[in-house]
């Protein structure tokens, strides 16, 4: 229980004289009591030695927030009460707006092994030590459908790793198709209004494959090539681990001696790639919505984690010059004919 003791001083906590832990929650010497009731009849929270006590968001040591500053006993708050404020605000937001794009996703937990230094090519350890282990985390979703939608519709997926290497985070994101839809990210609001549900029905969800999608891709020619692919067994994938994953952009290495080269990231499934006929996928939409995130979480729970050789394609800017076209256009790829995969992980 906690101590009560009446005092005639409306604020008779001690004043801490310095949080400990910043933050959330701060602990601070106080040796008196754990509550004081204030001139309101409001109880003080006062932490005892080695207690934590109540903080604001910002770690600053507060002894009530259950008690709105009020202007007189009978009411009117005060909007300069910045504890009421920070509270209400918090609470507000609790909720985290969902995401445009990729609302619908699964991850997991793995690591990325070295098994070719780049040391040539770049100054990255974790492309350069053989052998080290980075842990990462993946994230695989769909584009168009939102946060509760089904696994398995025709869509782009998305491949999100984050490596925590011992320089800091690395993020590369990805697509399990080679290129992209624009080639000016000016476009992507105009695509992904398009993509989404009609704005006068709110139909169809998670579905590419309606009139304002086909309206921006006949006026969009260099949409053509990534609609290929779209409509090819790749967007529907029979499970999460058997994706081929694209970084789609050349991305520049740069070695110790100042020297760039440029590199397309490659993910390729240790299980094949493999899909689901268009007959099973609309079944399997309606007899199991969350199938990619089942099959991966007892694909895990079972012991058969899955797999990806990491993979680059690597050339110099003169190189470049003479490809027929132009490789920081996101709509086109550099066949593998061309510049083949090397893995190194
Ligand atoms: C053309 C310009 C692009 C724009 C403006 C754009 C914008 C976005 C936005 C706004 C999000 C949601 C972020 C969030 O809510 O946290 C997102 C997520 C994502 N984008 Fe893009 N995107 C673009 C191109 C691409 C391309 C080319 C790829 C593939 C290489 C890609 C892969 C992804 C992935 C994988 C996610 C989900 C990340 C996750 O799971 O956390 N995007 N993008």
């Amino acid at each position: 229980m906690p101590k009560i003791e009446e005092s005639s001083e409306s604020q008779s906590h001690q004043t801490p004289e310095s949080p400990t832990q910043l933050g959330g929650a701060s602990s601070y010497d106080s040796d008196v009591k754990e509550y004081s009731v204030g001139e309101g009849g409001e109880w003080h929270h006062c932490a005892a030695q080695g207690e934590l006590a109540l903080t604001t968001n910002q770690g600053l040591v507060i002894a009530d927030n259950q008690n709105s500053l009020r202007a007189n006993i009978a009411g009117t708050t005060l909007l300069e009460d910045f504890i009421l404020r920070e509270k209400i605000t918090h609470f507000d937001h609790e909720r985290i707006p969902e995401r445009i794009v990729h609302a619908r996703g699964t991850g997991a937990h793995g690591y990325f092994e070295l098994t070719h230094s780049l040391e040539a090519y770049t100054t990255a350890k974790i492309l350069i030590e053989v052998g080290e282990v980075t842990p990462l985390f993946a994230r695989f979703s769909t584009v168009a459908g939102g946060a509760g939608s089904a696994d398995t519709p025709r869509d782009a997926r998305g491949f999100a790793v984050k490596f925590y290497t011992k320089q800091g985070n690395w993020d590369l994101v990805g697509n399990n198709i080679p290129v992209f839809f624009i080639q000016d990210a000016i476009k992507f609001p105009d695509l992904v209004h398009a993509i989404k549900m009609e704005p006068d029905r709110g139909f169809p969800q998670a579905a590419t494959a309606h009139d304002t999608f086909w309206d921006f891709i006949s006026l969009t020619p260099e949409s053509m090539h990534m609609v290929m692919w779209i409509m090819s067994d790749r967007t529907l994938p029979r499970s999460l681990s058997m994706m081929e994953g694209f970084g789609i952009h050349s991305f520049r290495l740069i070695n110790g001696a100042g020297e760039s080269t440029f590199v397309k990231f490659h993910w390729r499934p240790k299980l094949g790639l493999q899909s689901t006929l268009w007959d099973e996928t609309m079944k399997l939409a309606g007899a199991d919505p969350d199938f990619h995130r089942r099959e991966l979480f007892d694909a895990i729970s079972a012991g058969h984690f899955p797999e990806w050789e990491f993979a680059v394609q690597l050339f110099t800017e003169e190189q470049a010059a003479q490809f027929p076209f132009d490789h920081l256009d996101a709509t086109k790829l550099i066949p593998e004919e061309l510049v083949p995969l090397q893995v190194i992980g």
